[in-house]
């Protein structure tokens, strides 16, 4: 499958057309932004990290019942997937205290949470991608009842999926963010990517950040890390 035209550019990841209008191209790259593309840097080899690791974690939440974009991985950088209408929410479900969750409500980070909360946020980094509760999502359309019912499902069932596997792994699931899209028949699928850029893992033994807060927070051993994690995520 050869990439036809470039669809779209993200900060991490660019999106190609094939000659199968149901089937995208996604390569990743080596860029790193944090803070609302504020903070700007580079990751060796990132893009080979990311990919491969959601890879293998895609896999593994289809799997169990999950279904994701994820069709096959063609090199390094590039991997085909199902083309979906990406709903404009980014899904975090966090099970630890940090980041966000730790300067809004005032809690120390590495807190354990009473149980799994779920939160979204309106991908506009225009509007530094505010919070919104269910409400918000259904008065301005963005998604109906049963297609939000579906995405909380899928998020949690995600969330034990990963937890799991991440625990085998020496690493502890504090947060992560994931995105869903719709095909063309309107099923929901799990999209975009599961990554260092979008997860908080912690080392079970050390609780050493192994994620991009080594990146947005200047931690230092960025490459090592992501390298770390990819090596534990294939074992
Ligand atoms: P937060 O504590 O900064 O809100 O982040 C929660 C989780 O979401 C964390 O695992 C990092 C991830 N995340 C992204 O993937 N993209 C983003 O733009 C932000 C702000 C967070
Ligand atoms: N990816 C987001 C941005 O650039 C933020 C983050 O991951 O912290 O700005």
């Amino acid at each position: 499958m050869e990439k036809v035209k470039e669809l779209y550019e993200g900060k991490a990841k660019k999106v190609y057309t094939t000659d199968d209008p149901e089937l995208y191209i996604v390569s990743y790259k080596d860029d790193a932004t944090a803070f609302d593309g504020q903070k700007k840097g580079t990751i060796a080899d990132k893009g080979i990290v990311n990919n491969t690791m959601s890879n293998i974690i895609f896999a593994l939440i289809e799997e169990a019942g999950v279904p994701t974009h994820f069709v096959k991985q063609l090199s390094d950088r590039e991997t085909l997937v199902k083309a979906v209408t990406i709903f404009p929410l980014e899904v975090i479900i966090r099970n630890v205290a940090a980041g966000h969750f730790s300067s809004r409500y005032g809690v120390d980070e590495g807190t354990p949470l009473a149980r799994p909360a779920l939160e979204f946020s309106y991908k506009r980094d225009d509007l530094g991608d505010p919070l919104m509760n269910d409400d918000h999502v259904l008065a301005l359309g963005l998604a109906t009842e049963a297609e939000l019912a579906t995405v909380r499902k899928y998020a949690h069932k995600v969330n034990e999926v990963m937890g799991a596997f991440f625990l085998d792994k020496g690493l502890k699931l504090i947060d992560f963010k994931i995105e869903f899209g719709k095909l063309s028949d309107g099923t929901i699928i799990l999209a975009d990517e599961v990554s260092p850029d979008t997860c908080r893992l912690w080392d079970v033994e050390t609780n050493e950040k192994m994620d991009k807060d080594r990146f947005r927070r200047d931690l230092g051993k960025v490459e090592e890390t992501y390298q770390e994690v990819l090596n534990r995520v294939k074992k």
